[in-house]
């Protein structure tokens, strides 16, 4: 996967509009149809005590995650990569969708370094995300994170 193309496509997106909704919202429409065996790619938004859907491709998803739940609640709460091979081996892992196998999660952090979000990428093939793909799509995170407008 060449994830420099698609980090600068989002580049060009971002030099439009910064604010998230449309940003975060053609971010999850570049990495959904770019990256092969996805079911599900978007973003959960910090909101208060919990993440709350923000922009997604694929089906309809849990609106609620808890902090202390699931592979996105970790990401959040550890503000870490979660790089999971096989979600039913995660502890606490929320299966939006029944044909999820493999999960990676990125957070987004703001200027001050607080996490604002978390992007969530789901795939039926266990295995999905390897390293060199946690590589690119951090990639991708940072270019996400330098352009977006989390407010107005
Ligand atoms: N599986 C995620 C929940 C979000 S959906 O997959 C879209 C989790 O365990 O955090």
């Amino acid at each position: 996967m060449d994830y420099a193309l698609l980090t600068e496509q989002l580049e060009a997106l971002a030099r439009e509009e910064g604010w998230y909704v449309p940003l975060l919202s053609n971010a999850a429409a570049l990495l959904y149809h770019a990256l092969p065996d996805l079911n599900w790619a978007g973003f959960y938004l910090v909101r208060g005590e919990e993440l709350i859907l923000g922009p997604f491709q694929g089906k309809v998803a849990c609106i609620r995650i808890r902090r202390d739940r699931g592979v996105c609640g970790a990401a959040w709460r550890e503000n870490a990569v979660q790089r999971v091979d096989d979600v039913h081996a995660f502890p606490g892992h929320i299966a939006c969708d029944g044909a999820s196998n493999a999960e990676i999660v990125i957070p987004l952090r703001d200027a001050e370094g607080r996490v604002r979000a978390v992007m969530d990428l789901d795939s039926p093939v266990l295995s999905r995300f390897t390293p060199q793909d946690q590589q690119g799509l951090e990639r991708f995170a940072r270019a996400l994170e330098r352009a977006v407008a989390w407010d107005g």
